[in-house]
């Protein structure tokens, strides 16, 4: 009876940690985020510090955990969502920061499968005589940091696709209209979901239709805007287009075919783009595979996906979308409106790329949105 009371209070706090480590996704890439949880067992179980990585990675969740305790840490048990590093940076390694502040024992969610630390951190702990359990909620902790182990383990980002859609899949009604299909409420979930990303992604087709910004624009949380990125083969993205407008308060990344004529290039670059060439798959199209590659070494860990029909299609047929929010307005615009999702090739039914579905959410009661999460099946 005990040890489960214990077990489950060793549960909770960890899921607590887990809980703050999130506060980092989208803003502490290529890092991951992390959590961090002291709790003083003989001061009747009370948490005395906590942390979680700081914007662009550092401080370290617990490094500011320590900070946060002061003298309450030595004698705490810690609770961290991933391995301390074990490497000199910049600032002395946690492993060893928690050494000195006299930590007496310390759960671990899940190894960092970065090479510089990958069992070092737990390592130095433990011949400090520190008592290290490791695997607590091991996949939950892999499951938020999905990005950070995409991109180590390989090379490239985890995807998220958003789709806004009609009930019967459209995203422009005959005329090419598309804005807006669904409500104020489910867009204001899709700028959350853009603030939680490193990165997003569009077609050079949707920046020349609706001229987006594709920042997070609610209130407070303009800086978590991503990197904005844009699939333009021959560089027709327009100098005057909102994303060109805000390249110097917002990165953005155009990527491109090689041999573009390099005025568009200067013309874009002196605007504030940054411009990266790609290689090009068997149907002439800038090669996806590669394109996350790319991103991926440039540190993104977590990319969202917001294109037209033909880049969602794209992104469908590499198999890459490992996660994708739906959100559904209740209306219908029959054959003749733009299809979100275009030709997949897929002629047989056992052949369907295949989801499991772990979330259905109603976003508001006037206008009857939902939003639909699933994950890709593995
Ligand atoms: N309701 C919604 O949620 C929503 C969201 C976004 C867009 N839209 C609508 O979608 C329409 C635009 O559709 P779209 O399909 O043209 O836009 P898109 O998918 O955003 O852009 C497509 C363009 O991206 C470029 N591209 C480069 N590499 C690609 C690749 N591997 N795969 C696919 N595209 C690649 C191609 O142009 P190059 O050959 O020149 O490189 C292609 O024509 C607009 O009417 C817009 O309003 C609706």
């Amino acid at each position: 009876m005990v040890n489960s009371e214990s077990q489950q209070v060793d549960i909770d706090h960890m899921r607590a940690a887990l809980q703050i480590a999130g506060r980092g996704l989208g803003n502490v890439w290529p890092n991951p985020a992390v959590g961090c949880v002291l709790v003083r067992e003989d001061l009747s179980g009370n948490v005395v510090g906590r942390g979680w990585t700081q914007p662009t990675g550092r401080p370290h969740a617990e490094t500011v955990a320590i900070k946060n305790a002061g003298k309450l840490c030595r004698g705490a048990t810690a609770y961290v969502t991933l391995e301390p590093c074990a490497h000199e940076g910049e600032t002395p390694p946690c492993a060893e920061q928690l050494i000195d502040a006299g930590i007496s024992k310390i759960f671990v969610a899940t190894i960092d499968p970065d090479e510089r630390v990958s069992g070092a951190g737990i390592a130095r702990l433990r011949s400090s005589g520190i008592s290290v359990i490791v695997g607590l909620l091991e996949t939950e902790a892999r499951q938020l940091n999905e990005g950070f182990f995409h991109r180590v383990e390989n090379d490239r980002p985890y995807v998220i696709m958003k789709l806004a859609t009609t009930m019967d899949s459209k995203i422009t009604a005959q005329n090419g209209e598309s804005q807006w299909i669904t409500g104020e409420q489910a867009r204001r979930r899709g700028h959350l979901l853009r603030a939680r990303c490193d990165a997003i992604i569009t077609g050079v087709g949707t920046v020349i239709a609706d001229n987006p910004s594709m920042t997070c624009r609610l209130p407070g949380l303009e800086r978590c805007s991503p990197i904005r990125i844009i699939l333009d083969s021959h560089l027709r993205t327009p100098v005057a287009a909102k994303i060109v407008e805000h390249s110097h308060r917002f990165p953005t990344w155009i990527i491109t075919r090689a041999n573009q004529p390099s005025s568009r290039a200067d013309e874009l670059i002196s605007n504030g783009c940054n411009i990266i060439e790609a290689e090009i798959d068997n149907k002439g199209l800038l090669d996806i595979a590669g394109i996350c590659r790319i991103i991926a070494d440039k540190g993104v860990t977590r990319l969202l996906v917001e294109g037209g029909s033909k880049l969602t299609t794209s992104f469908f047929k590499t198999g890459l979308v490992d996660e994708l929010h739906w959100f559904r307005a209740p209306k219908l615009l029959g054959s003749g409106g733009g299809e979100a999702i275009g030709e997949m090739n897929i002629n047989n039914l056992k052949d369907a790329l295949l989801f499991d579905r772990t979330t259905v959410r109603s976003i508001d009661k006037d206008s009857g949105d939902i939003e639909e999460i699933f994950r890709r099946r593995k």
